[in-house]
């Protein structure tokens, strides 16, 4: 269709027709029941405010998967809708649809764009063979505070990486990089706009208050760059922002997403949020509630059904808003044009088995799964287990479990999911491999018998993800327990942990010579677990959320301030008198099996000017017979600046492929950009000093340079 006759198509619209547009329910109406292939996200609201007249203008769908159920509310809707536009469905595939990839925060720890952008394709595929054309995601949220249950959505603590990867997510799910829609790709929603993740202590849905300074650099930096990406659309988030709910917020939505940030498609709210402004208690009623979301940009109402309730008396009391009302049903027209939805709004139920759970797919997921792991501590090479051992003991809450998918995991079944043993058994058939829960379950011969032992543990998925924030982020004393007694054994053996989140592991660290921290792997768990755990692969993932000691050194992150009371032994300084300073495990942190070496550090200037930025250079030396993708960051330290500055700034990263038994030269180059900062008149500046480099290590720097004024 053209854009003429989408205009022509607007013009037919009753107002009704277009709230309804403006409007986003569940599957049930349709079909008067739930059924399986529909899942609820968040807590329900009363589906029979809508009258029949008012169900068929409904725009859009969220949570109903598979082709059938998809076709089937489509036809239904289409067979009573007076304009018969069609419906475009939303899901949450957060990290895979069927295919289950890693959970997000294990996927930023590959640092490979590379890697989550094949992830959302292979999703994207997915999700339009079942009929679905918008995805909730990428979260871009800048997380630091693991009591939040969701940082399993987020792409750790730093700005850059965060916005980055999420940009590499949207690129994938739309299949394009212009904000148009590619074959079998969909609509990607960034969310949640903005700063969810600084919600107070941690607690979900909670208040965030933060300078502005602290909204540009950092919180809001991932949204920016996201952006870029042309997502088309932008989810508001449910806490407050310095005051003001976000999806009552004109200060947000508009001036800054769409004045600062120059986004111009559309804006979502989260589930119930427009409802819940009368929670916040800043509308009196369900109209007001309904008003103020729309006067402050926020395009479709999801779930709550306020904007269909009251529009007749909102359009009388602000008929300026008419013209952001067709702006915002037209951009949803042409995206269902876009979509080919008013060519044929039906998928191909034939079609999708064969598309999901590809081989290529699942092939996908397992590099994604392997990559993802972070090795945290290898005393003595534990890891991998050698050949000489052939009797292998999995023991622990883990040992023989498929509910490794992690939360949010869509459409995936843990049928499909290999478990540990599974998967050791598939990577080598040399090997005997036993499971038990606990040791006290393991036949004494058995035990006697085994010459290595995995003890498998961690945080249940489902204590991790939306809704579930937690004041003990450690593990728990039954599997402490495991621990220590495993390592009364005198037998070699390494722990391999599950959880949705950085855990606090001060008290048992010590009782573990091998930790291979996995995270919530996805559909292919098992075997790229084992693939590691044999040493057929190298774990090549580093951190990107600091793990602290206790859970009440919360929150904690690599890019701190300076402050006056640097942290040292002294407790009149900047620390906790009864805990170490600094995380447990930092950003960045990880370890592989390659031993490899850096050398021949050089840099092209020690000034940088506008006009000539520096290249940093190094070899890198692989001695090993692995393959791999080595992490290379680079962080800058400002010595001296009029706003305090943080510690360290990570500026650049590369994913460097390093061929077994090889040397590879490494460049990396700032320019002046990248000393920019907010100063404390909220003024982008560059001032002239002193900055040290540091590679990777955050504790030593390699390089120094200046800049000096022009002048
Ligand atoms: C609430 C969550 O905050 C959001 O991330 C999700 O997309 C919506 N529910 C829809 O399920």
């Amino acid at each position: 269709m053209d854009k003429n006759k989408l205009l022509e198509l607007l013009r037919k619209m009753t107002l009704r027709e277009k709230f309804g547009q403006l409007t986003q329910i569940t599957g049930e109406p349709f079909i008067g029941r739930a059924d399986d292939d529909m899942v609820e996200t968040g807590p329900g609201y009363p589906p029979d405010m809508l009258e029949p007249d008012t169900l068929y203008t409904v725009g859009s769908v969220i949570g109903v998967s598979s082709a059938k159920m998809t076709n089937r509310i489509q036809s239904e809707y289409l067979k009573r809708s007076r304009l018969k536009i069609p419906l475009l469905f939303m899901h949450d595939a957060i990290h895979g649809y069927k295919t289950i990839f890693p959970i997000p925060l294990a996927l930023s720890c590959t640092w490979d764009e590379r890697i989550l952008e094949k992830a959302a394709e292979v999703t994207a595929t997915e999700l339009r063979a079942s009929g679905i054309h918008v995805n909730f995601s990428p979260m871009v949220d800048l997380v630091r505070d693991a009591r939040w249950g969701r940082v399993m959505e987020a792409f750790g603590e730093d700005h850059l990486l965060s916005g980055h990867l999420g940009r590499a997510m949207i690129r994938g799910y739309q299949k394009r990089s212009d904000g148009k829609i590619g074959p079998a790709g969909v609509a990607a929603c960034v969310k949640h706009f903005a700063a969810y993740g600084a919600a107070v202590a941690g607690k979900d849905y909670n208040t965030v208050d933060m300078s502005m300074r602290e909204f540009y650099d950092y919180y809001g930096k991932p949204y920016e760059i996201a952006l870029q990406e042309k997502p088309k659309f932008v989810m508001s988030s449910f806490n407050t922002f310095n005051g003001v709910p976000v999806t009552a917020s004109e200060a947000m939505l508009r001036q800054i997403l769409r004045g600062t940030y120059r986004f111009d498609d559309l804006v979502i709210s989260d589930w119930g949020a427009v409802s819940e402004l009368q929670n916040h208690r800043v509308a009196r009623d369900g109209k007001e509630a309904a008003e103020l979301a729309l006067t402050a940009g926020v395009d479709i109402e999801m779930v709550s059904t306020l904007y269909l309730a009251h529009f007749e008396a909102i359009v009388a009391e602000h008929p300026e808003l008419l013209d952001d009302v067709d702006a915002a049903v037209l951009k949803i027209l042409q995206l269902k044009n876009e979509l080919g939805l008013f060519e044929n709004p039906y998928v191909d139920e034939e079609a999708e088995s064969a598309v999901i759970l590809s081989p290529e797919s699942l092939e996908a997921a397992r590099e994604a799964a392997r990559r993802s792991c972070v090795l945290l501590k290898n005393d003595h090479q534990t890891l991998p287990i050698g050949k000489q051992h052939r009797s292998i003991l999995i023991v622990g809450p883990f040992s023989n479990t498929r509910e490794l998918l992690g939360n949010w995991a869509c459409k995936g079944s843990f049928d499909d999911v290999p478990t540990l043993a599974e998967g050791l058994k598939q990577v080598d058939d040399s090997l005997q491999v036993n499971v038990y829960d606990t040791l006290d379950d393991c036949p004494g011969d058995v035990l006697e018998q085994c010459d290595y032992i995995i003890a498998a543990v961690g945080e249940r998925w489902d204590l991790s993800g939306e809704g579930h924030s937690s004041v003990h982020i450690g593990l728990e004393d039954s599997q402490q327990q495991l621990i220590r007694q495993v390592k009364r054994l005198n037998k070699p053996y390494a722990c391999v942990f599950f959880s949705g989140r950085p855990l606090a592991l001060q008290d048992i660290i010590d009782d573990i010579p091998a930790l291979l921290w996995c995270w919530y792997p996805g559909t292919q768990a098992g075997v790229a677990i084992a693939e590691l755990l044999t040493g057929q692969e190298t774990p090549s993932g580093k951190l990107t959320m600091s793990f602290p000691r206790y859970s009440a050194q919360t929150p904690i992150y690599y890019n701190e301030y300076s402050t006056g009371r640097p942290a040292n032994a002294s407790s009149y300084s900047s620390r906790y008198q009864d805990c170490e300073i600094g995380p447990l495990f930092a950003f960045g942190h990880g370890l592989t099996y390659t031993g490899t070496e850096y050398a021949n550090f050089r840099q092209s200037s020690d000034r940088i000017t506008a006009e000539q930025g520096i290249t940093f250079s190094f070899d890198i030396h692989n001695p090993s017979g692995y393959d791999y993708p080595e992490i290379v960051i680079l962080y800058i330290e400002d010595l001296v600046s009029k706003a305090a500055r943080p510690t360290r700034e990570m500026k650049k990263y590369r994913v460097v492929p390093v061929p077994a038994r090889q040397t590879v030269h490494v460049e990396l180059t700032i320019s002046l950009d990248d000393l920019q900062y907010l100063d404390a008149n909220l003024q982008r500046t560059v001032e002239p000093g002193e900055f040290r480099v540091y590679i990777n290590d955050l504790a030593k720097p390699v390089f120094a340079f200046v800049y000096e004024d022009a002048v």
